[in-house]
């Protein structure tokens, strides 16, 4: 029970925390990493703790099935399917997205799962918001006229239940690093819809925990400091949470967000190339990839604080590496790799 919510635990957890020395030493600074990629379902990554909450919430209100939207190629999606799968649910997925052209990456793995992808085109006359709207609606009703009791998850699940997952990752990372006699601890994670970094920095300001937590933001947004403030406002309100957090207070940065979502960008692949050299661990390039980069930039520019222990969350995420537009790139990249004798 977390600020008076109950879940369903499920998740191997506490997930571990390693040392990565090679890269540790190259880039002069303390690094870890926080194996969040390591949860045991629909091959694991950070939705599956706000999912330990959606379930319970779902069960208890007679759900049959789980609803979510994002883009098509979703691993909150897929993590939803993943636990729909678990618990005997049907899952759907509806995104505002092209056809790529070919069913890979997590695609694939909605339909070995058996959850059916609703694709809807963008059009000029609505906003994506209104298409995902009417869209949502309408395969509501498909699946509720064919006997089904459909729970909503909204996009990357980063409502007040869903933040509460890494309120409690934040915790478990106290007791952990409290055994490892680690102190100046800095957790890095990214931001999409922000759910994970949110329920971190709730906790860490809330019970208090002697730790800080920076969120790097992959995609664009027109304010993120203040969208950080709407959400713990949000929090706050649900549970009556006693810290004021103003905008300001949180500590955001869009500086290696490259301008897009999930767009192909050659620093990002070469970061993925380096973590999987160096420490044999693979990122993805949508959000993991990011993230380490931007780890990369700051500590080659001497920003990153040689006394603190940075510990980055490893999300998941790892599927992506398979979508077209990615892999073609590393295809051509990689090709020195290949030998056929
Ligand atoms: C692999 C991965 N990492 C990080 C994130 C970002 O998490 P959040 O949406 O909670 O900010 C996502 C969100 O979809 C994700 O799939």
């Amino acid at each position: 029970m977390t600020l008076g919510k109950e879940k369903i635990s499920f998740i191997n957890v506490p997930t571990p925390i390693e040392k990565l020395n090679t890269v540790s030493g190259e880039l002069g600074i303390n690094l870890y990493m926080k194996r969040d990629d390591l949860t045991n379902y629909g091959t694991g990554g950070n939705k599956l703790r706000k999912l330990e909450y959606f379930i319970k919430d779902a069960r208890d209100k007679g759900a049959t099935m789980l609803l979510t939207v994002g883009g098509a190629q979703t691993n909150h999606g897929r993590l939803t399917a993943a636990v729909a799968a678990k618990f005997g649910m049907k899952a759907a997925i509806v995104a505002v997205d092209e056809y790529p052209g070919e069913i890979s990456a997590n695609l694939l793995l909605d339909g070995i799962m058996g959850c059916p992808v609703y694709l809807v085109r963008n059009d000029e006359t609505r906003s994506e918001g209104q298409l995902l709207k009417k869209a949502v609606a309408k395969v509501t009703d498909e699946w509720t006229a064919k006997g089904e009791k459909v729970y909503f998850i909204p996009l990357g699940g980063s409502n007040e239940l869903g933040a509460l997952g890494y309120y409690d990752c934040a915790l478990e990372m106290a007791d952990q690093v409290k055994e490892m006699k680690l102190d100046n601890v800095h957790i890095i994670t990214t931001v999409g819809s922000m759910g994970t970094y949110i329920g971190l920095a709730a906790a860490i300001a809330n019970e208090p925990l002697d730790m800080k937590v920076t969120g790097i933001g992959i995609s664009p947004k027109d304010d993120i400091h203040q969208f950080a403030a709407d959400y713990y406002d949000r929090l706050k309100k649900a549970y009556g949470l006693k810290v004021d957090l103003k905008a300001q207070d949180f500590d955001l940065n869009s500086d290696f967000d490259y301008g897009g979502y999930n767009n192909p960008v050659d620093d990002v692949r070469q970061a993925i190339y380096y973590m999987g050299r160096k420490e044999g661990i693979i990122l993805d390039p949508c959000y993991t990839g990011k993230t380490f980069n931007a780890i990369m930039k700051l500590a080659k520019d001497g920003k990153l604080n040689k006394n603190e222990n940075y510990i980055m969350i490893h999300t998941g995420g790892v599927p992506g590496i398979y979508t077209k537009h990615h892999r073609s790139l590393m295809e051509e990249e990689l090709m020195s790799y290949m030998h056929i004798i």
